[in-house]
């Protein structure tokens, strides 16, 4: 805009000055010519004749609009249609501007104008000036540069709205895709960007990208498919090995025999609860529960899960605490909040200290959250991001059961419901928040009622 304001107002300007220009050098050359004319008639007739001719054109000139004066070279008038030469003018040649009464005496039409006239000093002294009235002219000028300067403020204010509407409308189209990534970057891969059908760059793109969505649609599905797939069939036959296994350790064993039957389940125990947890990262991260999300309470869902985690941290001689003092409706999927909550309720436990503290946050405000706190001994911030992907333990010693998996699952629980989940230093320990985006009003209304649970 402002490089468009400057070629206009330089444009304008230009036109002002070279019209302005070319008045100017037309009036001067008209007045050079008639000099130039003068010249000859003096040098052929002598002062006397340039005085006849200069009295007959001035006489023909009543009203002044060309201006005549010739004096000789005491300065006496000798011919002309003005009665003295311009003040403070009297010895210079060359052009000079001053004030003429215009019109015919005892006319009304008397009036003072503008005029531009050249001096000029003949051979013997006596001095010749021609002039012109330029008052029109100057008129023209100044209507030349309001017209200029109103023609430029509309053509400046025009292209200002135009600048804005075009950018508003470009924004506006860009916002249109911004809104449907974010949508599809939580996981609602059904989203498609709006095809305007105008034909332009931004239909082109959205088609293109619309494409693209329906390839990676169409690969995701499949994915889901296999993995699915594989898993149900390896489930099956898993939880059928284990059940025969328990049958088996029904009957009469050796201890050796038992021992080795028992551990077995353990593993296909792992087994089955890796499956699961795959499953259900993999069902987060699809995106697909977003249709089934409902309004649930996180202080209730909260409570169920302190209380399912109750006697593991009695084990340990762990506090576990709720905090609630107000309830939190969230709209999501309770079933996969509340195994989010129970993988860092449980990893608070398996890794915090004998005789530590765990406490479950339920938040209101600003925005609903979860915060879980323990005094275990934390993991360091430049492992934090890592402790979040799949198959990861940082755990190095490996003392404790596990697959690096929990973390990955509540990761996917955040993304899916466009919470930010957090890692802090508890300073002991670990401090992990999940912060909701805001809620829309939802049915049931937050109690104000204090809830504090321990087992200790
Ligand atoms: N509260 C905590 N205190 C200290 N370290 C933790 C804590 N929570 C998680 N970690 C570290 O982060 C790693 C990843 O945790 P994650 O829950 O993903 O896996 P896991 O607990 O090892 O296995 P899983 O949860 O699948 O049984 C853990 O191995 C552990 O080293
Ligand atoms: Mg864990």
């Amino acid at each position: 805009m402002a490089l468009f304001c400057v070629s206009a107002a330089v444009l304008f300007g230009f036109i002002y000055v070279a019209s302005v220009a070319y008045m100017e050098r037309q009036t001067e050359e008209t007045i050079t010519a008639e000099i130039t004319g003068f010249v000859d008639q003096y040098r052929l007739r002598g002062l006397g004749g340039l005085r006849n001719t200069i009295a007959q054109r001035a006489a023909a000139r009543p009203d002044r609009a060309s201006i005549y004066l010739l004096v000789d070279r005491s300065g006496r008038i000798m011919a002309g249609n003005i009665d003295r030469w311009p003040e403070g003018q009297e010895t210079k040649e060359g052009y000079v501007r001053f004030m003429i009464e215009t019109g015919i005496e005892g006319d009304n039409s008397v009036a003072s104008h503008r005029a531009l006239a050249r001096g000029f000093l003949l051979e013997n002294n006596a001095r010749l000036l021609v002039g012109r009235d330029i008052e029109s002219r100057l008129s023209i000028q100044a209507t030349l540069l309001n017209t200029l300067m109103i023609g430029g403020g509309v053509m400046i204010l025009l292209g200002l709205l135009g600048g804005l509407v075009m950018s508003r409308w470009m924004l506006g189209r860009l916002d249109d895709v911004n809104r449907a990534t974010t949508r599809i970057m939580t996981g609602d891969l059904t989203q498609r960007f709006v095809d305007k059908g105008s034909g332009d760059e931004f239909d082109e793109l959205a088609r293109n990208l619309n494409r693209m969505l329906d390839r990676i649609e169409r690969l995701l599905a499949g994915m889901r498919q296999v993995t699915d797939n594989v898993a149900h069939d390896l489930r099956t036959p898993l939880n059928r090995l284990r059940s025969r296994i328990e049958v088996a350790l029904m009957g009469e064993q050796s201890d050796e025999a038992r021992e080795l039957l028992e551990a077995t389940v353990r593993d296909a125990d792992s087994l089955i609860h890796t499956f699961n947890a795959i499953l259900s990262i993999a069902r987060a991260e699809s995106g697909e529960q977003q249709a089934e999300f409902e309004p649930f309470s996180l202080r209730e869902m909260a409570q169920d899960v302190t209380e399912l985690y109750e006697p593991l941290a009695e084990e340990k001689s762990i506090e576990l605490r709720l905090k609630a003092p107000r309830d939190a409706m969230v709209v999501g999927n309770r079933h996969l909040v509340a195994q989010a909550l129970a993988n860092v309720v449980d990893n608070a436990i398996k890794y915090g200290v004998e005789n530590g503290h765990v406490t479950v946050d339920v938040r209101e405000r600003p925005t609903p959250a979860l915060i879980i706190v323990d005094d275990g001994p934390g993991i360091p911030a430049e492992m934090r991001e890592r402790a979040l992907e799949r198959f990861v333990r940082l755990d190095m010693e490996r003392s404790t059961p596990g697959n690096g998996l929990g973390l990955s699952l509540v990761a996917a629980v955040a993304r899916l419901h466009e919470a930010k989940l957090e890692l802090d230093d508890a300073k002991p320990g670990l401090k992990i928040s999940m912060t909701f985006p805001p809620q829309r009003r939802v049915g049931r209304q937050a109690s104000g009622r204090q809830e504090v649970r321990s087992a200790a």
